[in-house]
């Protein structure tokens, strides 16, 4: 098989790459190893920045997600038992997010790259990523019938998030990672009981720790809580979940949770991770393969779209016109926004779940921030600021900047 660009990962990353390439008549194929009714089901995030929404309209992708789409112009945080709101419209200078399921999203743009006859080939694995250091490199794949394959392509993606394999084939001389693994996982539902609150609400309680509120309609509730990384799902029986969650929003200023049948249960480990270079000759890495952050913040698919928004029109460009100036200037571009978010992803997540062995002065300090984040002005316009979503960066990396040995041929 060939292609202009073949796309590792069928996830928010490589499907929006995918279907911003067809728009200017680039040709891909993307390689998913899991099947379509698995990745539309697969739930997941769920809170969208305005410039995620604002590129997936401008790609004609918005019908759905406009119409069912929740705006959210507040954000509420819960500590010492009352509720403090910021106001996100008012502290941004009109700028909100969007609540609208990451599965959502993944299946409007399947949706539109079926339409268009895209090649998305499911339940195929990624082997192996070969000759990466030429002008033709080839991607070894395994069909669902065990049958081996090669797709040879100019340009690689690898939009196979965090346990793919495109991250490894930067040669380790090269590649930096940086991690930080939290003393802590989320233990997310979604439930069928309408939302308590009409925002979502980050709980803190100093003895019991973090919750959060969050919804996908006004009938289907979105509840996560921190837990201990190593329990598992059988010790999470539905009520002990219900009064775990009561026990977190426990205060002065009264509120009663609406228990409901719980439609889905899972446990999400929690870690910072970033790769350095993010492209390495023509693989280019986006999304969840490239870096992680806590969900803490609700950054991880926003940054996986930012990539693209700043990969399409450097392919876009090459393509056209054989240049390679904004491909070889990607790593930096992202990198740069990356660590930033990074930073608030990780502040957040500081900022509201109790770690093991802390003291009560520590966890006095937790509810001051919290208590300055909401009543100082300052506080509260960073924290909209990085919540609604920083900008893009520009792609003017001096060339000297730059590292000689990630950049094409
Ligand atoms: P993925 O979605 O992981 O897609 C990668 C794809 O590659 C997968 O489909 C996988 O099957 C496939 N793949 C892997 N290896 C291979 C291979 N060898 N061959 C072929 N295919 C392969 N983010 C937010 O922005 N907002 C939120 O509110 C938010 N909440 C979250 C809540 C939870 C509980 C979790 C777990 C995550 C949350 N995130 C959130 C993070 C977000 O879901 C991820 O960052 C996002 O899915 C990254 O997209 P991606 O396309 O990079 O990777
Ligand atoms: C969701 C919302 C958040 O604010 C967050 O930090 C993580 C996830 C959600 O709605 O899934």
């Amino acid at each position: 098989m060939q292609t202009q660009v073949a796309i590792l990962g069928a996830g928010p990353a490589g499907l929006f790459l995918s279907h911003l390439l067809h728009l200017q008549g680039i040709d891909s194929i993307v390689i998913e190893s899991r099947s379509r009714e698995y990745v539309e089901g697969r739930l997941r995030a769920g809170v969208l920045e305005k410039g995620t929404v604002d590129a997936l309209v401008e790609a004609g992708l918005g019908e759905s997600l406009l119409r069912e789409g929740l705006r959210h112009k507040e954000i509420n945080f819960r500590f010492g038992g009352r509720n403090h709101t910021l106001d996100l419209d008012d502290l941004s200078g009109g700028r909100y997010v969007t609540v609208y399921g990451q599965q959502k999203v993944v299946k409007d743009i399947i949706a539109a790259r079926m339409a268009a006859q895209g090649k998305i080939l499911f339940e195929t694995k990624a082997e192996e990523i070969l000759g990466i250091e030429t002008a033709n490199p080839r991607v070894r794949i395994v069909t669902k019938n065990g049958e081996q394959q090669e797709i040879s392509c100019e340009l690689v993606a690898g939009c196979d998030g965090f346990h793919g394999i495109s991250r490894e084939t930067i040669p380790s001389s090269i590649l930096k990672t940086f991690e930080r693994v939290y003393p802590f996982a989320w233990l997310g539902i979604l439930a069928e009981a309408p939302p308590i609150f009409n925002c979502v609400t980050n709980v803190y309680h100093e003895e019991r720790g973090f919750a959060l509120l969050s919804m996908r309609s006004r009938t289907l509730s979105r509840l996560y809580m921190q837990c201990d990384p190593n329990e598992k799902l059988e010790d999470w029986p539905d009520e002990r979940i219900w009064d775990e969650l009561e026990r977190r929003l426990e205060g002065t200023e009264k509120c009663k949770l609406v228990r409901g049948p719980i439609l889905n249960k899972g446990i999400t480990p929690m870690r910072s991770f970033v790769a350095e270079p993010m492209s390495y000759r023509r693989l280019f890495l986006a999304g969840d393969s490239a870096h992680i952050v806590p969900p803490t913040g609700a950054k991880g698919m926003n940054l996986a779209m930012a990539d693209i928004r700043v990969l399409a029109p450097a392919m876009i460009d090459y393509f056209k016109t054989g240049a390679t100036r904004l491909l070889d200037a990607y790593s930096d571009t992202c990198l740069r926004r990356v660590w930033k978010v990074e930073r608030f992803s990780w502040s957040v997540t500081s900022m509201t779940h109790n770690f093991p062995e802390e003291s009560r002065f520590d966890r006095r300090m937790r509810s001051a921030t919290l208590d300055y984040l909401t009543s100082s002005k300052a506080s509260g316009t960073t924290f909209a600021e990085n919540f609604v979503g920083l900008p893009l960066e520009n792609s003017e990396v001096q060339d000297s900047e730059r590292d000689p040995r990630t950049v094409m041929l």
